[in-house]
């Protein structure tokens, strides 16, 4: 078992280090260069016509696939403006949702076997949608009874906690959300190309966050010891604190909340007390003073701030107890940078606590029961 650590001393460790790669590995082949860059939509066996005609987009999911398709919205709203619900598979099928022909069902599942999410594809289906499934598993059941699949090629992930297979996840949100605005004619080719430019920077950023594990690792003996955080962000980094906070919870054992940071005045900031530890998430330039503000507001009130922003930003830098930066990028590809320290502190937090990093209690890694 150590060899198959790789040296790491845990299987999720191993897996937040090979992100990197495995996130090279997703966007391989998948953009090709001929003069300037272009999907390949040929692989991705979406056919234009059908991207053209669909009038919303529905995605369902589980657990850390859910909050991947949590930041799929934002993007694909943004890039493509077209409608999209995003839904946990589990509550989907029972509420007899309107899915039609006109409707791309894609449904997101790192095992490909998850009973609610192949539950929910079989309704969708059985509606008439077109199902495009993102999975990791060839040849799964979510892959077999899918039209399309998107495979994100992030390796086997043994740690019950997923990271890798939810970077991955991220960037198969980014490609989908391209080919549709491609198909749709929403931005033009050189808006195309310059995402697809900032993807190809991607692995590379990555590698960077994590050359600074270090400093994440001295905030989990910061946070070691409380019975609560909260996570906070706006716009899309309100999707990667969903991720953050349950991160936290389910390895650390950490009671975490995720709020929409315009929320907290709607009740939350009355559980902030002194030293109480909030992770603020502020990547997103154009909601960036409002978050600020909110920061202000939980640090009024004692707050520990752990800020998590883009390089070079000057203004979060009076507020933060903490600072965490990651590199610039396309504002539709900052979850995948900004979620690294994130997982970074769940994992130290675990260790720090005497946690069973890569089996915690009563979680499963593939829950094929609904
Ligand atoms: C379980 C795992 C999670 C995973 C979820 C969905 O709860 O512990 O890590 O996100 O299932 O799994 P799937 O294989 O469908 O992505």
């Amino acid at each position: 078992v150590a060899a198959e650590k790789g040296g790491y001393d845990h299987f999720m460790l191993k897996e937040i280090f090979e992100q990197p790669k495995a996130l090279r590995d997703t966007l391989s082949g998948r953009i090709v260069e001929n003069g300037h860059v272009t999907l390949n939509m040929e692989e991705l066996k979406l056919d234009p016509a059908e991207l053209r005609a669909a009038n919303k987009v529905c995605i369902v999911a589980c657990g850390t696939a859910y909050h991947a398709g949590f930041v799929g919205k934002y993007i694909i709203e943004n890039l493509a403006r077209i409608p999209v619900e995003v839904d946990v598979a589990s509550e989907f099928r029972y509420r007899n949702p309107l899915v039609d022909a006109h409707t791309l069902m894609v449904v997101v599942s790192q095992s490909g076997e998850t009973a609610d999410t192949l539950a929910a594809l079989r309704e969708a289906k059985g509606k008439g949608a077109k199902v495009f499934a993102v999975t990791n598993v060839v040849g799964s059941s979510i892959a077999r009874e899918a039209d399309a699949v998107l495979y994100t090629w992030a390796g086997p992930e043994i740690a019950v906690a997923s990271t890798k297979a939810y970077t991955t996840q991220l960037l198969a949100m980014n490609l989908l959300a391209l080919a549709l605005a491609e198909a749709r004619g929403t931005l033009s080719a050189e808006e195309i190309s310059e995402i697809a430019g900032a993807m190809r920077e991607i692995p590379k950023q990555v590698e960077d966050v994590l050359n600074a594990a270090g400093e994440v690792r001295m905030v989990a003996e910061k946070i070691k010891k409380w019975n609560d955080a909260f996570f906070i962000g706006r716009s899309i980094d309100y999707a990667v604190a969903m991720e953050g906070s349950l991160k936290l919870k389910e390895i650390s054992y950490i009671h975490a909340e995720a709020y929409a940071a315009g929320e907290l005045k709607h009740g939350t900031l009355a559980l902030i007390t002194e030293n109480i530890p909030v992770i603020a998430l502020a990547t997103q330039e154009q909601v960036l003073e409002k978050t600020i503000s909110n920061i202000q507001e939980v640090k009024a009130r004692g707050a520990m701030i752990i800020a998590v922003a883009q390089e070079g930003n000057k203004e979060i830098v009076k507020f933060a107890d903490v600072l965490l930066t990651v590199p610039r990028t396309h504002p539709a590809l900052t979850p995948i940078l900004a979620v690294v320290p994130l997982q970074l502190l769940s994992y130290y937090t675990s260790v720090v606590r005497g946690c069973d990093v890569d089996k915690p209690r009563n979680l499963a890694k593939s829950v094929t029961v609904e």
